[in-house]
């Protein structure tokens, strides 16, 4: 029983296979929030609870014998807070009634239990369809405004994840702006804990970064309309003591690809709040009456056993729920990108050459990358333009897609359908279809503006573009594109008094234009993209199976990159490529096998001009590529172990992928900084049956799991500039 209430004790009791969360009716009606843990077997976890009055933390209630009646809103651990009734900590709701008043005060009214889970009308969610899962409606309402607000919570046992996310609805006369609508409040009645978090920048995407919480408020968040490299919709709170392998910790996800914000704040008990929604600055929505707002899902995976774990957890979840379902568990081509190769130099002549030794090495698919449309030689014109620049390709892309068939190769393109050059015959006809302000110049970001995706007119003709382009040539993959951030927050359409709702109308048109079209084409692959992963994200994963991990191939820089990435997200969603070397944009020259070794940790692809390989390297590559064959399932389907982080700051990184019976285990061994007179790499596998016998492949060495994850292996030193080994350990007996 997933869902469980007790109407003696007025208490929710949510479980999942190894954790429980429970939520209880205050004795005033108020939604409170118990517990979110370890599995207690529904025992009432109230008495962790001690209240003590508190000055300036006023409203609790007392009787004569002195029993408290109410607690201070203040104090109490909240499912979700109204606003300006006295609990002064992060706040979920934030509106003005029609009579200008600000107040909100929500109380318990009803519930329901489900079996299933229902879509979020407009927004990606956790697919619920096939799965285990129950969920738990409980309605609130402030009965001197109107407002309400329904709370999801759906419980998916077996994957020991919990998903919430609210619908505020409007019963009064008038109509109601919200200002902020957090998706979820979480309150940990106890601290300490530690911040874990995913900063970066474009080519240096979710980097890592442990902090301990502070008597402060935390704030990760992004305003650039995308969720950005700048920080990720993302945060673990992790016990001091947490490590991979040990210790409590919580990750909380949001499903959303727009600007959003977390906050966390320490309170005068030490106690921890966590809030994570929508960007609030900036952020408007009327709400009629009668009318419903449906914030986008956050994702909750909870593990007493480390970071790890928890991180697996999120990797099932994503794999079997959030990813597209045509492409779930289905091989990803290995695929040629012409980006680096030629970037906006080439002709049809130059990328056939191209393909045709991509051909010969063995790689499956040919992507056609910026610069095929429009006047697109360089930046600064074109976007908008869908259709195929026959000066550079004048056999149109139709003609180019079959000769790239022939050469056994499927074939595959990049767009950015959300963007506009001003040097395009798209902005020269619709100059309004933009966000832009009245009387001012909207700021350019790589020569591009955005165009208004809350628009109709604007989605359609997208769509129609898209569908034109693809019903034109047997195309079986789109790269889509993002390269700016968003800016001059402005619709055309809009009256200003609904402005703010420009951003997440943005958002929301997107999600639309991709619903509709992975619906008129499952079978299309699009891999998400955004200057590499500025929109590396479960909204986007929803659509896109895999994403462009970062505009950086440095093999060294990806390794963070990545491993940061991991936390979240699992690595088959990670596109990851081999390239040049020096590498373009770090310039650092890294051996073929290096590269190889971390861009096979994920959607695995080459990315440079092989008409400059030697025969010597071509070959490396065709073994890359037959290698990648015999592993690519662990990489796909395997449990994902971090053994030597970025965080334990060695001179080496380990990761490790494991197939779900243990029967395959493959290591990947990274030197990040060759020391002289080294002590040898050490690590311990995870994750192994322990009495079974492995062989490693390629020698005739035979270990037992429990040697190989107790005892470890240790490699020769590794010398020189960033080496790089593999180790396949299959089972025998
Ligand atoms: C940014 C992407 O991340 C690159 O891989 C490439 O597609 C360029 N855009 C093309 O403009």
């Amino acid at each position: 029983m997933s869902i469980h209430y007790d109407d003696t004790r007025k208490l929710f009791s949510l479980t999942t296979a190894h954790t429980e969360y429970q939520i209880k009716i205050g004795p005033e009606g108020r939604l409170l929030h118990l517990y979110y843990g370890k599995k207690v077997g529904g025992f009432d976890m109230g008495y962790l609870r001690h209240y003590q009055d508190r000055g300036f933390s006023g409203g609790s209630r007392r009787a004569k014998d002195g029993s408290l009646l109410e607690e201070s809103v203040d104090l109490a651990a909240q499912e979700y807070t109204g606003n300006g009734v006295g609990d002064y900590r992060i706040t979920s709701v934030s509106a003005v009634s029609p009579d200008g008043s600000r107040s909100v005060d929500f109380y318990y009214r009803s519930h329901e239990i489900l079996s299933g889970k229902p879509e979020i009308p407009g927004l990606p969610s956790v697919r619920g369809d096939g799965a285990d899962v129950k969920t738990l409606r409980i309605t609130l309402s402030d009965p001197v405004t109107g407002l309400g607000v329904i709370l999801s919570y759906s419980v998916f046992d077996a994957y020991d994840i919990i998903t919430r996310s609210a619908e505020l609805f409007n019963e009064g006369s008038g109509a109601i702006r919200l200002e902020k609508a957090a998706s979820l409040c979480l309150d940990f009645p106890n601290g300490p804990f530690e911040l874990i978090h995913f900063h970066g920048r474009h080519c240096m995407e979710r980097q890592p970064e442990r902090v301990r919480l502070t008597h402060a408020i935390h704030t990760v968040s992004s305003r650039r309309g995308m969720s950005s490299h700048h920080h990720n919709p993302f945060v673990i709170l992790a016990r001091p003591s947490c490590t991979e392998e040990s210790g409590e910790c919580c990750g909380i996800m949001l499903m959303y690809s727009g600007s959003f914000k977390a906050e966390i704040e320490q309170d005068q008990e030490d106690s921890v709040r966590a809030v994570i929604g929508i960007q609030d600055e900036n952020f408007t929505w009327e709400l009629k009456s009668g009318a419903h707002f449906c914030t986008p899902e956050a994702v909750l995976s909870f593990s007493a056993d480390g970071l790890g774990l928890m991180s697996r957890q999120y990797h099932r979840l994503i794999r079997d729920l959030v990813l597209p379902p045509r492409h779930r568990g289905k091989k990803r081509p290995v695929l040629i990108n012409s980006w680096e190769a030629a970037y906006f130099d080439f002709d049809e002549e130059k990328l056939l050459h191209l393909a045709q030794q991509a051909s010969e090495l063995g790689i499956d698919m040919f992507v056609l990358d910026d610069g095929w449309f429009g006047k697109r030689n360089f930046d600064d014109a074109g976007l908008g333009d869908w259709t195929v620049n026959l000066e550079k390709l004048p056999g149109g892309i139709s003609s180019l897609a079959e000769q790239i068939n022939r050469m056994g190769m499927s074939f595959g393109i990049w767009m950015e359908p959300e963007m506009v050059n001003e040097d395009s015959d798209l902005f020269r006809s619709h100059p309004d279809w933009i966000l832009a302000d009245p009387g001012r110049r909207p700021s350019l970001a790589r020569n591009q503006m955005v165009l208004d995706m809350g628009r109709k007119d604007v989605r359609d003709y997208l769509f129609d573009a898209i569908d034109t382009l693809l019903r034109s040539a047997n195309i079986e993959y789109i790269k889509w594109d993002f390269n700016r951030s968003l800016s001059n927050f402005y619709s055309a359409v809009l009256p200003k008094e609904r402005q703010g709702e420009t951003a997440h109308r943005f958002m929301l048109g997107t999600y639309e234009l991709l619903d509709r079209l992975t619906k008129a084409y499952p079978d299309l692959l699009i891999e998400g993209c955004s200057g590499g992963g500025g929109r590396f994200d479960l909204g986007m994963l929803y659509y896109s199976p895999q994403i462009w991990c970062s505009d950086n191939t440095d093999p060294i820089a990806r390794l963070t990159i990545q491993e940061g990435t991991s936390y979240g997200y699992p690595p088959c969603t990670m596109g990851s490529h081999v390239s040049a070397s020096p590498n373009h944009q770090s310039g650092r020259s890294t051996p073929l096998e290096t590269r190889g070794v971390t861009a096979m940790c994920g959607a695995f692809g080459y990315e440079l001009d092989l008409g400059r390989l030697s025969d010597e390297e071509k070959e490396k590559i065709r073994e890359q590529i037959a290698y990648y064959r015999k592993i690519e399932h662990l990489i796909r389907e395997g449990s994902y172990y971090r053994l030597v982080s970025v965080l334990d700051g060695m001179p080496f990184r380990a990761f490790e992928y494991v197939l779900p019976d243990a029967s395959e285990a493959l290591v990947g061994i990274v030197t990040t900084d060759a020391e002289a007179n080294a002590p040898f790499p050490f690590v311990t596998l995870k994750g192994l049956e322990e009495n079974a016998v492995y062989r490693l492949d390629g020698t005739d060495r035979l270990f037992s799991g429990a040697a190989l994850m107790y005892g470890g292996i240790t490699l020769p030193v590794q010398t020189g500039d960033y080496p790089a080994v593999q180790l396949l350990f299959r089972r025998e007996a």
